[in-house]
């Protein structure tokens, strides 16, 4: 009998994420995923693109939920998941990352007494102020299989007890960029349609809730950008929420080349061609090693340690890398998706399941 397992996204890293995981998944002969859709983005450019460009299975069920306060946000899915999983009965719940939507399945399911699988587990900012890091943390304390992107991550599940079930199978994130980036540049016509090819630019985006709601830090942090980049220009693909509020605060953006939030290819070519990458995203960070371009990270910690001990990465605080650039064994060989399902398979299949 197939294992049904619910894999739970709902944002947009975690459509980056689900890509080749539910690729694994089609692999396997012990389980299946049913994706599962909670609603938090829901623009066509924020959500529909990643399943048309990653091809990903259209979710089995959709929840539509999106918006208001993180406690709202969170309450609603948790008992719109409660619900379905009570009816449907998944032999195990799959959530990724750090997300509103991740806690809330991981909660929904623990509650059941479904199993949580969690990819991505381990990572910590040491930041309580972050909402992703009580999410995280949360999460990784309810999760039965813990997958790690990296050794950090092990020794930092290691500190809070967390010993059994813990996997250490690199970066879901590399795979995905195995497997599309190339596309990305034959596909994208994106640096041609700004006008940029053969000049050197920098890539910006800035959607942390510590950053955008703090309206002399966004506009501290938009100063630094432009001080930072100089003559190049500034291609800014904008989150929905950083757009409003600049909008309502009348934060002008002179100097950055505003633009819709890019697609999957569209945001790989543009990592691919320009010179530097500043963001306060986590994917974007270990997205712009992957293509080997650096990175200045507007944050003032991050959970990616590794980029800034290669030397790509830098927080922008640190005014220089503090290290010659050397490649990153920890994120593994593009086949993480692979040791996750096959990981999910052999528990399903140990004693007493
Ligand atoms: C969420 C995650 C964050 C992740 C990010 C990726 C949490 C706590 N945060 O943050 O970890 O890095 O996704 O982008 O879960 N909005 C739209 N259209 C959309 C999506 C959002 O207009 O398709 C607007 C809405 O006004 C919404 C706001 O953006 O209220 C913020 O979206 P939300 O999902 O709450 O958080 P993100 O900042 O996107």
């Amino acid at each position: 009998m197939q294992r049904r397992v619910f894999s739970v996204v709902g944002a947009r890293p975690q459509f980056i994420k689900a890509a080749p995981v539910e690729r694994a998944f089609q692999q396997s002969a012990v389980s299946n995923s049913y994706l599962v859709h909670t609603g938090q983005h829901y623009d066509t450019n924020m959500s529909d693109v990643f399943f048309d460009e990653l091809r990903i299975p259209a979710p089995s069920f959709k929840l539509n939920i999106s918006g208001g306060s993180h406690g709202q946000m969170t309450g609603r899915m948790l008992e719109a998941l409660d619900q379905l999983f009570i009816a449907e009965k998944p032999d195990g719940v799959l959530v990724y990352g750090d997300t509103n939507s991740t806690l809330a399945a991981a909660l929904a399911a623990s509650k059941l007494s479904i199993p949580v699988f969690h990819v991505e587990a381990g990572l910590r900012s040491f930041n309580r102020v972050m909402p992703e890091e009580i999410n995280r943390v949360l999460t990784d304390h309810v999760s039965d299989l813990l997958f790690c992107p990296t050794e950090t991550a092990v020794t930092n599940l290691r500190r809070e007890g967390l010993l059994k079930g813990v996997h250490a199978i690199g970066d879901v994130m590399q795979d995905a960029t195995q497997q599309a980036a190339a596309r990305a540049n034959e596909v994208s016509t994106i640096v041609k349609d700004l006008g940029l090819e053969g000049t050197p630019y920098v890539l910006c985006t800035i959607h942390r809730a510590e950053n955008t709601n703090d309206l002399s830090r966004l506009r501290e942090l938009l100063d630094y950008v432009r001080a930072t980049a100089g003559t190049r220009p500034i291609v800014f693909p904008v989150h929905p929420r950083t757009r409003k509020i600049c909008e309502e605060a009348g934060i002008g953006l002179d100097g950055f080349m505003p633009i819709d939030p890019a697609g999957y290819l569209d945001l790989q070519r543009l990592i691919n061609g320009c010179e530097l990458v500043c963001c306060d995203s986590g994917g974007l960070q270990k997205e712009a090693y992957f293509h080997r371009r650096p990175c200045v990270t507007l944050r003032d910690e991050t959970e990616w340690v590794e980029t800034i001990d290669a030397g790509w990465n830098r927080l922008w605080r640190t005014p220089e890398y503090t290290a010659p650039r050397r490649e990153i064994a920890d994120y593994g060989d593009g086949h993480a998706a692979d040791r996750i399902v096959e990981r999910i398979d052999d528990w399903f299949a140990s004693a007493d399941r």
